[in-house]
């Protein structure tokens, strides 16, 4: 929904990140972009199938006791394509998000307002407007490295939604780079970190071509381990951790509740 309530009108909003294994909540002062309140974290559901993820929205925001609160704004990330409230793509979740209302269905289903977009989308405006992207101009693209690979493409402030640039595709490793590359393959095939890195350097050096931006910024749980894998990258571009780390979605999409920039308003109006 593309009601825009004034950042003077509310200093706080609630965050929620919906990802391919855990669903991440707090409550966040929108001034400083910081947590006011504990992070709250439940496991997504298996199959991650539309009713159980609301019902463990539901379960998130009791505890942490705004669930009848509908004066705070709510903003919820999800880790999919998002246009016009629609889920379009499904990664790493429940097919049946494929083409559907989700904005409508959380809206319908929390008896409130919301504000939905792409998880990754979401994580590039917190660094944005409170963390390593604030104030770079020209191209900056954050990636998040987790259950998949989530991309933020932001062009002097103005993020251009749903790029998804983990789904970049090359022949040699017949699968989409997320598979190759994302923390979870790391996990998956119990990869050192320097083994890993080299499987982020194509990573990057791929997008790097493709994009030229003038700053790489890394989000997503694994990034609170920068110092691990970021040593073994060499590229052109500079390359830095997510200031808000595995809270970015958490703030981005708080932040997002209440201040539309003009690219997403387009596209979730
Ligand atoms: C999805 C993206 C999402 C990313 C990170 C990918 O598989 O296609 O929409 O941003 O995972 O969750």
């Amino acid at each position: 929904m593309a009601s825009t309530k004034s950042a003077t009108v509310n200093s706080r909003a609630v965050g929620v990140d919906i990802g391919g294994t855990g669903i991440k909540a707090g409550i966040v002062d929108l001034e400083a972009g910081e947590l006011l309140s504990d992070r709250i974290k439940v496991p997504t559901p298996p199959g991650a199938e539309p009713k159980d993820v609301l019902t463990a929205v539901m379960t998130v925001l009791e505890k942490l006791g705004v669930a009848d609160d509908d004066d705070v704004p709510l903003g919820v990330a999800f880790p999919a394509i998002v246009k016009n409230g629609r889920t379009l793509s499904a990664a790493n979740v429940s097919q049946s998000w494929i083409g559907f209302e989700a904005e409508k269905f959380f809206e319908d289903g929390l008896g409130r307002s919301i504000h939905f977009a792409n998880d990754a989308d979401v994580a590039g405006i917190a660094e944005v407007r409170y963390g390593a992207a604030k104030g770079v101009d020209g191209l900056v693209i954050l990636t998040t490295l987790g259950t998949g690979i989530g991309s933020a493409m932001i062009y002097d402030g103005v993020l251009i939604p749903n790029s998804e640039l983990g789904h970049l595709q090359r022949a040699e490793h017949k699968r989409d780079a997320e598979g190759y590359a994302a923390y979870s393959a790391m996990e998956r095939e119990e990869l050192s970190w320097e083994k890993w890195a080299k499987r982020l350097q194509w990573y990057y050096d791929y997008v790097e071509f493709l994009f030229s931006p003038d700053l790489f910024v890394v989000g997503g749980g694994v990034s609170k381990h920068a110092d691990e894998f970021l040593g073994f990258l060499s590229l052109k571009t500079p390359i830095v951790p997510a200031v808000h780390r595995n809270n970015a979605g958490i703030i981005g999409a708080a932040s997002l509740a209440v201040s539309v920039p003009e690219a997403v308003s387009a596209v979730t109006a």
